[in-house]
């Protein structure tokens, strides 16, 4: 008898990260299908042997398709994303990432999913942070909506596992970069400085460009995917038990990026330097031990991931 493949529903799998995730479990053999309004993805972001199902996580459809799609695991990525965008509409931030998520969890419960692996991100729920990097452990501090609906996000996740038995488990991701991300808006800096060099452009750094991020690069946030759908966290009550840091540990600071992505590229653009943007954080960087403890590390240096970015950039300009 054929084995059953198991079911992994990603939610926001056409975006950056989500296709990327999709890729991942694709390639374990599982079944994959990616829930996605097409809001920010892209079909073309997906593999043939994904389902692409093209709705709205508040919508009904969504609520449909977790409850009957029989999936074994939710990567719930679909989420309103931009920090500014919540600070002028916190209603329609909360709409998408509080709301939203309520709308599949529900479902998901009556469905009978297992697993739930939630998104959320390290770069805002701790706030200005007291100690670096950053454990899971440590004050939750947000400084916008986005960070608040964010961690909102985590303590329902608590919620619906100690009432409705729903294994909830959190990723914390730090600043994800990689091939697929989009460098026509206001997306990450790295696609955006890899674009401005590709094209010959100066690169505008905001404040002195001496605040840091911890880069990671998107390959390695998909393989967290995969550990944390696997791994035992049963015994674990506490909302920070069940949430992984996924960061690298190492800060950069925006100047040393703009360098590096100069020197991966082989080509030297003039620097530029703007006023700093009000809000901003000085310093980000996330201490994933507890990730470490699954076996999970990097693959590779910064470097490498930016000249992957880089050239997928190159690439999608011919
Ligand atoms: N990029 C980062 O550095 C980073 C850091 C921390 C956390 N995150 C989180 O990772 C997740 C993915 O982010 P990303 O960078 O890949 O962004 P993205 O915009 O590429 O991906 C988000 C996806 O969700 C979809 N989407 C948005 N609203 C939707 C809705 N209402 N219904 C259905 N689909 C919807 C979009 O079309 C898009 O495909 C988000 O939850 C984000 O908060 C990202």
């Amino acid at each position: 008898m054929s084995k059953q493949r198991k079911r992994v529903l990603v939610t926001g799998g056409a975006g950056f990260i989500g296709s990327h995730v999709c890729d991942a479990f694709v390639a374990e053999d599982w079944s994959v299908t990616a829930l996605d309004d097409l809001s920010s993805g892209r079909e073309e972001n997906l593999s043939t042997d994904v389902e692409l199902v093209v709705t709205d996580i508040r919508s009904p459809e969504a609520a449909k398709l977790v409850r009957d799609g029989a999936f074994d695991l939710i990567s719930h990525h679909a989420a309103q994303i931009d920090v500014r965008v919540s600070v002028d509409r916190p209603d329609h931030d909360a709409s998408i990432n509080i709301m939203g998520l309520l709308n599949l969890l529900e479902a998901a419960v009556k469905g009978g999913v297992r697993r739930f692996l939630y998104v959320s991100s390290g770069g805002v729920v701790y706030g200005e942070p007291d100690e670096f990097p950053v454990p899971e452990t440590a004050p939750k501090r947000p400084l916008s909506p986005y960070g608040v609906s964010k961690l909102a996000g985590e303590h329902y996740l608590h919620f619906y596992r100690e009432i409705h038995g729903l294994e909830g488990v959190s990723l914390r991701y730090s600043n994800v970069f990689g091939p697929r991300q989009d460098p026509h808006g206001e997306a990450g800096v790295v696609a955006i400085f890899a674009r401005c060099v590709l094209e010959g452009r100066t690169l505008t750094v905001y404040g002195d460009g001496e605040q840091t991020r911890d880069y990671v690069y998107v390959g390695d946030v998909a393989k967290a995917n995969l550990l944390a759908a696997l791994t035992d966290v049963s015994g674990s009550t506490g909302m920070d038990e069940v949430a992984f840091n996924v960061g690298t540990g190492v800060e950069t600071s925006v100047n040393e990026l703009a360098r590096a992505v100069m020197r991966v590229a082989g080509r030297v653009v003039p620097v530029e330097h703007a006023p700093a943007r009000a809000g901003e954080l000085q310093r980000s960087c996330l201490d994933s031990g507890r990730l470490a403890g699954l076996d999970w590390r990097p693959a590779g240096e910064l470097e490498d991931g930016l000249a992957a970015t880089y050239a997928w950039i190159a690439g999608e300009d011919r």
